[in-house]
């Protein structure tokens, strides 16, 4: 896995950049032709981010929350198709329950406050995971999100909830297991019964907070992806950085095993 911190500022000329000339500058960089098809994130650091404000956890889930609205609305802008956010692992339910429960609140929250304006912004809402361990109503929003957007063309917004890597291998091979002759399964065949059937593997997967782990997220779609790693804490993460990533991506030799 290549390492890459990402430096967060041009770095170029005397006077200091205004953030909006960053941004003008680093979407003129980006080649919109060869833009990766599918960018999954990994949204880490909202619990360093309230505690070094003396803020309780869920203040930091809080301000994650409103990180993802802007990396949205610039992956819908410049016409990113996929875009998936690891919302909770299926590991997160070992987290205090205080805190499990008010993310579960902070979802619903979220959706019954953003979800008429993705829809008006043709963004459809599909989740992975396994839903059936969600309480209700938390279900039933995640549920009622896909179904009110499901026509949809633009962005795909995949959210990743109670999702874990291992676990939707386990249960694709065991509906291979199913299956009457093993000889028909290869990995197009396997890869259809996972939660990402019809989706492309992530191209670029980018990690905020510093850490350079995969942490059971898209084991198997990410076989070849890209990471790119900042140490900016999610709720500080910005378009600019964003947009940072994808240039970098598009200066990175991708050889698929193969030599130059
Ligand atoms: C990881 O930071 C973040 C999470 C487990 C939760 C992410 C959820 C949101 C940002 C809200 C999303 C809302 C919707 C509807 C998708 P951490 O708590 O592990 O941070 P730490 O490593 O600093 O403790």
């Amino acid at each position: 896995m290549k390492k890459t911190i990402a430096r967060n500022q041009s770095t170029s000329g005397s006077q200091p950049q205004k953030p909006d000339d960053n941004f003008s500058k680093l979407l003129e960089k980006i080649d919109k032709a060869r833009l990766p098809k599918h960018i999954a994130i990994i949204m880490d650091g909202n619990g360093r981010w309230a505690a070094k404000r003396g803020l309780p956890r869920l203040a930091g889930h809080r301000a994650g929350a409103k990180a993802i609205r802007s990396t949205i609305e610039i992956a819908n802008q410049i016409k990113v198709k996929y875009l998936t956010l690891y919302a909770f692992s299926a590991e997160n339910w070992r987290r205090p329950r205080k805190e499990v429960f008010g993310l579960m609140g902070l979802f619903e929250e979220t959706l019954n406050k953003e979800v008429d304006e993705l829809n008006q912004k043709n963004v459809r809402i599909k989740t992975i995971g396994d839903l059936t361990k969600l309480r209700k109503s938390t279900r039933n929003k995640f549920l009622e999100a896909e179904e009110k957007t499901k026509a949809n063309t633009g962005l795909n917004l995949i959210v990743a909830i109670n999702y874990g890597g291992r676990q939707e291998i386990i249960q694709a091979v065991r509906k291979c297991c199913s299956l009457t002759n093993s000889q028909e399964i290869d990995e197009k065949k396997f890869a259809s019964l996972l939660y990402t059937a019809d989706i492309p593997d992530p191209e670029l997967i980018i990690r905020t907070s510093g850490e350079f782990r995969i942490s059971n997220f898209l084991l198997w779609q990410a076989a070849y992806a890209e990471f790119w790693i900042t140490n900016t804490l999610w709720p500080d993460f910005t378009k600019e950085e964003f947009l940072q990533a994808i240039h970098d991506f598009q200066h990175r030799q991708r050889r698929f095993g193969r030599v130059n």
